[in-house]
C-alpha cells in the first residue's frame, strides 16, 4: 500500500473491454476523475487496493473493467489512549491483525530503551519506577523517528500511550502528524488494578496475557511468561495519579476525533465497539472518493 496526500485518477470504463483500441475509443467509454485534499485520508484495502486493473460486478449490468486506479492512497492513522491496564496493548494486538498498521507503543519503546542499556533508557526507567511520564526529550524524538518509518507511512499507524500531555500533542502536530480517529478507553479504577497485578508477557512472541481473563494456552508459555517491573498495585495507584492529571489536556486537543470506548467487557466486546468505528471511519473516506462502481 502507499501513500500520498492528495489522489487523482483517470480511469477508463468499457463493457467490452476486449475490443478496446487505444486509437478508437468504444461507444460506452467513459472517463472518471477523483481527486482529495490533503487534509483527510484514504484507506486502500476497500474500493481503490493497490492493484491498476480491477473488475467490477453490478447485479443489473455486465461487468466492468476498470483500467486504470488510483495512484498512490493514504493509509489510516490512529491514536489509542487510556488509563493504565484500560486493554490499549490488548486491543491494538486485534487492530493490528484486522487493519494492518503499524503498532507503535510509547511504552514499548521505552521498555526496549532500558533493555538495551542505554543513557535514555536508564533516565527512563527511573521516572517509570515512580509512575511519572518520562521526560519529552526522550519520548517525543522516539516517537516521531517510528512514524516517520518506511513502514509506519506505507500501512499506516496505531500510536499507543502517546500523547500523554499537551506538550506531546503540540508537538506531534508541529510535525505534521495528525491522527484521523483518538479511541479513548474507558474502565473503572478497581477493574484497573486487578488487570495490572494479572498481567503476564510471553517474551517470546510479544503477546499479553491475563492470569485470570486470558491465561496462557500452554504450559510450555506459562512457565516463560514475564511480569513488568511497574506492575504492582503500588506503582499502578502512581501511574493512574499520572493519568487523571494528563488526561483532560490530552482530550481537548482531539475532542472533534474522539469516540469513548466501553473498556469494561470482554476484549472481544471491546474489540466489536472500536472495529465499529474503524468501519464507520471507513465507510465515511469512501464516501468523501466516492465508489468507481456506482
Ligand atoms: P505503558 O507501557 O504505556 O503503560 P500504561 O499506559 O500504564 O498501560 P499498560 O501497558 O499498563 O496497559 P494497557 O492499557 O496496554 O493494557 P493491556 O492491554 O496490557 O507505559 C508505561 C510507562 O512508560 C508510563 O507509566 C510512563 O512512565 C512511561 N510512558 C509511556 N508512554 C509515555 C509517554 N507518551 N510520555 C511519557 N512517558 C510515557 O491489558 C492489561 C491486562 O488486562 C492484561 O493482562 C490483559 O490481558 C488484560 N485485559 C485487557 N483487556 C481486557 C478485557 N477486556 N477483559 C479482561 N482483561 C483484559
Amino acid at each position: 500500500m502507499a501513500c500520498c496526500s492528495s489522489l487523482n485518477f483517470t480511469a477508463t470504463i468499457s463493457s467490452n473491454p476486449q475490443k478496446q483500441s487505444s486509437s478508437s475509443p468504444l461507444p460506452f467509454t467513459s472517463h472518471l476523475s477523483f481527486s482529495k485534499s490533503s487534509s483527510s485520508s484514504l484507506y486502500s484495502h476497500h474500493t481503490l487496493s493497490g492493484t491498476h486493473c480491477k473488475k467490477l460486478s453490478h447485479p443489473n449490468a455486465a461487468p466492468f473493467l476498470v483500467l486504470g486506479c488510483a495512484r498512490k492512497i493514504e493509509p489510516l492513522r490512529i491514536m489509542i489512549s487510556g488509563a493504565p491496564a484500560s486493554g490499549k496493548g490488548t486491543q491494538c494486538e486485534l487492530i493490528t491483525k484486522k487493519y494492518g498498521l503499524v503498532h507503535i507503543a510509547a511504552g514499548d519503546l521505552l521498555r526496549a530503551e532500558i533493555a538495551a542499556g542505554s543513557e535514555n533508557g536508564k533516565q527512563a526507567k527511573e521516572h517509570m519506577d515512580k509512575g511519572q511520564l518520562v521526560p519529552d526529550e526522550i519520548v517525543v524524538t522516539m516517537v516521531k523517528e517510528r512514524l516517520n518509518g518506511p513502514d509506519s507511512q506505507e500501512k499506516g499507524w496505531l500510536l499507543d500511550g502517546y500523547p500523554r500531555s499537551s506538550s506531546q500533542s503540540i508537538a506531534l502536530k508541529e510535525f505534521g502528524f495528525q491522527p484521523d480517529l483518538f479511541i479513548l478507553l474507558e474502565v473503572p479504577e478497581e477493574i484497573l488494578v486487578e488487570r495490572v497485578v494479572g498481567r503476564r508477557l510471553d517474551p517470546v512472541t510479544g503477546k499479553i496475557y491475563h492470569l485470570k481473563y486470558s491465561p496462557p494456552e500452554t504450559e510450555e508459555i506459562a512457565a516463560r511468561l514475564t511480569e513488568r517491573f511497574d506492575d504492582t498495585e503500588e506503582k499502578v495507584k502512581l501511574r493512574l495519579q499520572t493519568h487523571h492529571k494528563n488526561v483532560e489536556a490530552v482530550l481537548s486537543m482531539y475532542k472533534d476525533i474522539t469516540v469513548k470506548v466501553k473498556g469494561s467487557g470482554s476484549k472481544q466486546e471491546v474489540f466489536a465497539q472500536i472495529d465499529g468505528a474503524l468501519t464507520q471511519l471507513l465507510d465515511q473516506k469512501q464516501g468523501k472518493l466516492g465508489t468507481v462502481a456506482a
